[in-house]
């Protein structure tokens, strides 16, 4: 049954011109049949690259739609429209242009998980791989981080001369963790590595061997002797992780780690939304330039 439906993908591919893109989260099924599989900073890059003229991005909207700002020529199809990120719906304009005015000094870095308006109303945008890298290279001393408070305070712990102010939102999957999943799981494995992806508490962050995103989690892993790894992020990154490395046990830091939006989106959705030419992502062209400099100046870094 599988196979026929990988089939019947591989025609459409093609018929279509088509390009499939599946976040590290995405199921098994998905990153199975993707042309490509990473990180937001990566899916953003390939976004940006592809020749193809369809791109059906798996993963979650704010992904989908950051491909269509810096690829506005393309047909960007996110295969299950109800797929989106708590977090990135955690900050609206409204509410950005109102705290703006209480800091008017500070330059606004909002993380890639954030709506294409809020990406308009900032300054900069980051993912988890270059969060550091991009607030460093802010002339201004005071740092508006929008909406994830972790990410914001794990950075602003990496940066002494500058002020992060933080946005009180969170990822509600890796924020589930607690210090008592920690304790247990370091009880069963203590030797065991910790690599955690920075969405984490402040306390489970301090506690990692390694913080990075998911595909620098993957990197990581690679590099490691241990055969008892425990990984601290959703768990669709154990997909690449087993396949890369049949050698080495991966224990997942809690199994409250799901993100019920990245697994919306099965194989039957990606073949029926790029048959039908369904959810389509289109953005105001007024917001995708303002949307696509705050990109530019974090993918020209
Ligand atoms: P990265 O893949 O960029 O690490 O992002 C994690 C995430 O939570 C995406 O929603
Ligand atoms: Fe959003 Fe968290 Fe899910 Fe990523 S893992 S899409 S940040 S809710």
């Amino acid at each position: 049954m599988k196979e026929n439906l990988k089939a019947k993908l591989i025609e459409l591919k093609k018929e279509k011109n088509a390009v499939i893109l599946a976040h590290n989260y995405q199921l098994d099924e998905i990153q199975e049949v993707a042309d490509y599989i990473g990180d937001s900073l990566a899916l953003s890059k390939i976004a940006m690259s592809v020749k193809e003229d369809v791109i059906v991005f798996c993963g979650v909207k704010f992904m989908a739609e950051t491909a269509k700002i810096l690829s506005p020529d393309k047909k960007v199809i996110l295969p299950v429209i109800e797929a989106g990120c708590p977090m990135a719906d955690m900050v609206t304009a409204e509410q950005l242009r109102s705290v703006k005015e209480d800091y008017p000094e500070a330059a606004v870095v909002c993380y890639v998980n954030s709506s294409a308006e809020v990406k308009a109303e900032s300054d900069i945008c980051c993912t988890s791989s270059n969060a550091i890298n991009v607030v460093d290279s802010i002339k201004s001393k005071k740092i508006l981080f929008v909406p994830d408070q972790n990410l914001g305070s794990y950075v602003g712990k990496q940066i002494s001369d500058k002020e992060v102010i933080l946005w009180q939102g969170f990822c509600i999957v890796h924020n589930r963790v607690t210090i008592q999943n920690l304790l247990h799981i370091k009880e069963k494995y203590p030797s065991a590595p910790l690599l955690v992806h920075p969405e984490c508490r402040p306390e489970i962050v301090e506690q990692a061997d390694f913080i990075g995103s998911t595909s620098e989690i993957i990197r990581e892993v690679k590099k490691l002797k241990d055969k008892k790894i425990i990984i601290g992020t959703e768990k669709g990154i154990l997909y690449t992780l087993k396949k890369q490395n049949p050698d080495k046990e991966f224990i997942l830091l809690s199994e409250k780690l799901t993100c019920m939006n990245m697994k919306k989106t099965t194989l039957k959705d990606v073949i029926s939304a790029l048959e039908n030419e369904t959810n389509i992502i289109e953005v105001d062209e007024r917001v995708r330039k303002k949307a696509y400099e705050t990109l530019k100046k974090m993918i020209l870094l």
